[in-house]
């Protein structure tokens, strides 16, 4: 399935959550088989090119395909959680959303000093997610210098903010 395959079974929700938002809905690519099959297939071709040893993914929808990636190249998953959800003592940061304000964290003792963690989510915006999950990956000792997304909005600009903290960006989709 080609990119422009992919692109076609995600869906966009105009004023959602807030008016002039235009939300770009993966639910529609996740429910087509095939469609689910080929966005993973190309994330972890990117993924085991950029020379992961773990797949961090971000709660919610970066949990989809990031764990879908790790079992796919056989790596180990870390869990970027919203706040209150870890059962052990986490390290945590607040950051601003295209649309509100959130908090993330992990669990320190997932990370092995050193080791490379390529981030994937389904989507970057103003980048403030995945922001906060390179502080948090690399204040546990991580090596992190890719991040890899479904799509990518570059009008906000979120994967200009990555390359200035030293990443490698790449996404499948872009709009507009
Ligand atoms: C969405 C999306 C990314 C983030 C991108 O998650 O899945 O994680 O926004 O926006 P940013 O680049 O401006 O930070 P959201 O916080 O809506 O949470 P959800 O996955 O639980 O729906
Ligand atoms: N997360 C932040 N901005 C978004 C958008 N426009 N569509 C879907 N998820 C988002």
């Amino acid at each position: 399935m080609t990119l422009d395959q992919i692109k076609a079974l995600v869906r966009t929700v105009h004023d959602f959550p807030a008016p002039g938002i235009q939300f770009r809905d993966v639910t529609t690519l996740i429910s087509h088989g095939e469609g689910l099959a080929a966005a993973v297939r190309h994330l972890s071709e990117r993924a085991a090119a950029s020379g992961a040893a773990m797949i961090a993914g971000m709660e919610a929808r970066g949990f989809i395909f990031g764990a879908a990636v790790a079992a796919q190249l056989g790596l180990g998953f870390i869990p970027v959680r919203k706040p209150g959800k870890l059962p052990v003592p986490t390290i945590g940061v607040d950051y601003a959303l295209e649309y509100g304000r959130d908090r993330l964290e992990i669990d320190p003792g997932a990370i092995r000093p050193g080791e490379r963690v390529v981030i994937i989510d389904d989507l970057i915006a103003t980048g403030g997610t995945a922001l906060a999950a390179t502080e948090l990956l690399r204040q546990a000792g991580a090596d992190v210098s890719h991040a890899l997304f479904v799509i990518d909005l570059p009008d906000l600009h979120g994967a200009d903010r990555l390359r200035g903290a030293g990443l490698t960006v790449d996404a499948l989709l872009s709009y507009p």
